[in-house]
């Protein structure tokens, strides 16, 4: 088996994983890079880091359409309930987990804020640390530089998906100190170059990475996929 990883533009992925479908984060319709349609994915879990409209747009039409569940953190997870007619969430908070069908599934502190489309409290933001038969992966989800990641770095990280684009998260410069502290095998960049305050040179970054730490950078395009 592997488990491969689609960065679809901005915070969005598509994982595939022991014959599952997840989405991370879904924001297609409305994204100016996204080349794919929500209409035209399909999932079997959708894992949602907070409630911002550039994280969860399309996280509804998705889960409503294909009955999939949606992971998130506990309010946010019950305004998909209560407020978007979605019939199978799962609520997490920061530090729990659970075994999924593709893998093991910890929410992970993220320190950014979230409120729902609507205004909604959305509870904390998160990120995730996904354990998969073929490796670990930390998503960082919207978040600052923070000194606990080193614990995580403590988990053997096969691959860190981490913001790179400053402005509203962490930019390249804190990305580095990030990856000195998770020490993942490799390192992949996003939510960068969705609009202009959020534009950053990935090159640049990748060629920072290679010489300030042990992380080998991976550069997606939009729609390039990792495989672990
Ligand atoms: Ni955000
Ligand atoms: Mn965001």
């Amino acid at each position: 088996m592997t488990t491969t990883i689609k960065w679809l533009g901005h915070y969005s992925f598509e994982i595939k994983s022991q014959g599952q479908t997840i989405l991370v984060d879904p924001f297609l319709n409305d994204n100016p890079v996204a080349t794919v349609a929500a209409e035209d994915l399909e999932a079997d879990y959708i894992l949602v880091t907070h409630g911002h409209a550039d994280h969860v747009a399309d996280v509804a039409s998705i889960a409503n359409r294909t009955g999939a569940t949606v992971v998130a953190p506990v309010e946010a997870a019950g305004w998909f309930q209560s407020q978007q007619g979605v019939e199978n969430t799962l609520q997490l908070n920061l530090g729990g987990g659970v075994t999924l069908p593709f893998g093991h599934v910890r929410m992970t502190i993220a320190h950014h804020s979230s409120s729902m489309p609507d205004g909604s409290y959305g509870g904390n933001p998160a990120g995730y640390i996904i354990s998969f038969p073929e490796g670990r992966v930390y998503f960082s989800g919207d978040t600052a530089l923070f000194l606990e990641m080193e614990l995580y770095g403590r988990e053997a990280i096969d691959l860190a998906i981490l913001c790179i684009g400053d402005h509203f998260t962490m930019g390249p410069k804190d990305s580095i100190e990030a990856i000195k502290l998770l020490q993942p095998a490799k390192v992949v960049p996003a939510h960068y170059n969705t609009w202009p305050p959020i534009e950053q040179d990935a090159e640049q970054w990748a060629s920072q990475v290679e010489s300030l730490t042990s992380a080998t950078p991976v550069v997606l395009e939009v729609n390039g996929v990792i495989e672990l």
